[in-house]
């Protein structure tokens, strides 16, 4: 972990929790403690109200009709994607893809890959951090092509072996593919160093960004990725909608990935020809409301100061990580050098669900697993831990009940 240099105005988090409805109610009789952000985040008002207006006022489908909710609806949608290209800094919204999320966006990424710019003999790298949305997509990939999959490894404490991925990437690599920040562990992925590692031989990146995009900046042209995916979910934002950044020369060289309306310039029985970018890759009625949530979800970070977010959650990071340390029993699984807020942890030989579902009981959401992230657990040993992950909204007193009801669990298992 590495302290911020220079610290930017704390957040005032008890403004920022009165803007989510939701943290204000009871579970099991008990004030909500919600710790389970890196699985979905809650929504503030700003989000539930734009959604709410665009579907009381402006619903209708986009780009294909002449009245005026249809141009209303246009513009939102068209609006959110000029918002989601600010938010990662692209160049153009041309290289802006809406999609369902994440996953798809790597499917879509893969699935073009296939058809395109692989074959037997080649290789993609992906890293032993990896969600099996990062791992899966890549596999069938493989199954189809015969091209393999290579592995940078982790050492003990969650850190990607660098070294490792540079004797990796290779003239038969055809992409390197690594997530920003661990799901299940918050290792903070040196993300920069592996794109000009691969870079150097030519070699495209894609970065999973899901669990980054709701707490660090991200640049995108800063960074030089060539694919970049994230959720809106997970950063305030509606399910079932998420961005596919794409270089646009890039972008150009995908084939298409689902057919159907929007996707096209002209369709006749003989030949069909495709609609420019983004709009080749969106096939299909858009997820207009949930666009219009998502752009609300980037303005309100925005708004707030990824600087300012990134900062308070460190603070809670170490505040957590010592807390939790001076558990006797407690031991944290990821303890890399640049971590965001999760913590992974076990508590002496009492199973992961069982630490959650008491932890319920107290009104304390946690996730407990493999965070689909298999591979992860494998490298530990372990088939599961339990995870605590924060937003901009938690604090030290959600922290300071979870150890309670860590002592609880203590309690009834010891
Ligand atoms: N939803 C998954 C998690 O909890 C990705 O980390």
């Amino acid at each position: 972990m590495t302290a911020a240099a220079t610290l930017p105005r704390p957040l005032d988090v008890a403004s920022i929790r009165g803007d989510f409805p939701i943290l204000s109610r009871k579970v099991h009789g008990r004030d909500l403690v919600y710790l389970d952000s890196a699985n979905t985040s809650q929504k503030p008002t700003a989000v539930l109200d734009a959604m709410d207006r665009y579907y009381r006022q402006s619903n209708a489908n986009i780009h294909r009709a002449t009245h005026l909710l249809s141009e209303e609806a246009t513009r939102a949608y068209e609006g959110a994607r000029e918002t989601a290209r600010r938010f990662v800094n692209a160049r153009s919204t041309r290289e802006i893809v809406f999609v369902r999320g994440t996953t798809e966006a790597i499917n879509l990424v893969a699935s073009g890959f296939t058809w395109k710019h692989v074959k037997e003999g080649d290789e993609i790298l992906v890293s032993g951090l990896e969600h099996h949305s990062n791992i899966v997509p890549w596999q069938i990939l493989c199954e189809r092509t015969g091209a393999a999959l290579r592995v940078i490894p982790i050492d003990d404490a969650g850190d990607l072996i660098l070294e490792e991925a540079e004797r990796l990437i290779s003239p038969r690599t055809r992409l390197v593919a690594v997530s920003h920040v661990s799901n299940a562990l918050g290792t903070i992925n040196p993300v920069r160093e592996i794109i000009r590692l691969a870079h150097a031989q030519g070699v495209p990146v894609l970065v999973d960004g899901a669990q980054a995009a709701p707490h660090l900046a991200i640049d995108v042209q800063d960074l030089d990725a060539d694919f970049y995916a994230f959720s809106g979910h997970k950063m305030c934002g509606p399910t079932g909608i998420g961005v596919l950044y794409g270089k646009e020369a890039w972008l150009e060289k995908l084939p298409p990935y689902q057919g159907g309306g929007d996707m096209i310039a002209s369709v006749t029985f003989e030949k069909t020809t495709y609609n420019a970018l983004p709009y080749r890759f969106e096939a299909g009625t858009a997820n207009i409301a949930g666009g219009v949530g998502l752009a609300a979800a980037m303005d309100y970070l925005l708004g707030v100061g990824l600087d300012r977010i990134a900062a308070h959650e460190h603070e809670l990071l170490v505040y957590g990580t010592e807390r939790l340390q001076a558990i006797s029993g407690v031991r944290l699984v990821g303890t890399a050098r640049q971590k965001a807020g999760v913590l992974s942890f076990l508590l002496g030989d009492v199973h992961p669900h069982d630490i959650g579902t008491v932890l319920d009981q107290e009104g304390i959401a946690i996730r407990t697993g493999q965070h689909c992230a298999q591979p992860v657990m494998d490298r530990y040993g372990i088939g599961a831990t339990a995870r605590a992950s924060f937003a901009l909204y938690n604090t030290r007193e959600d922290i300071d009940a979870l150890v309670r009801g860590l002592a609880k669990v203590q309690e009834l298992f010891s």
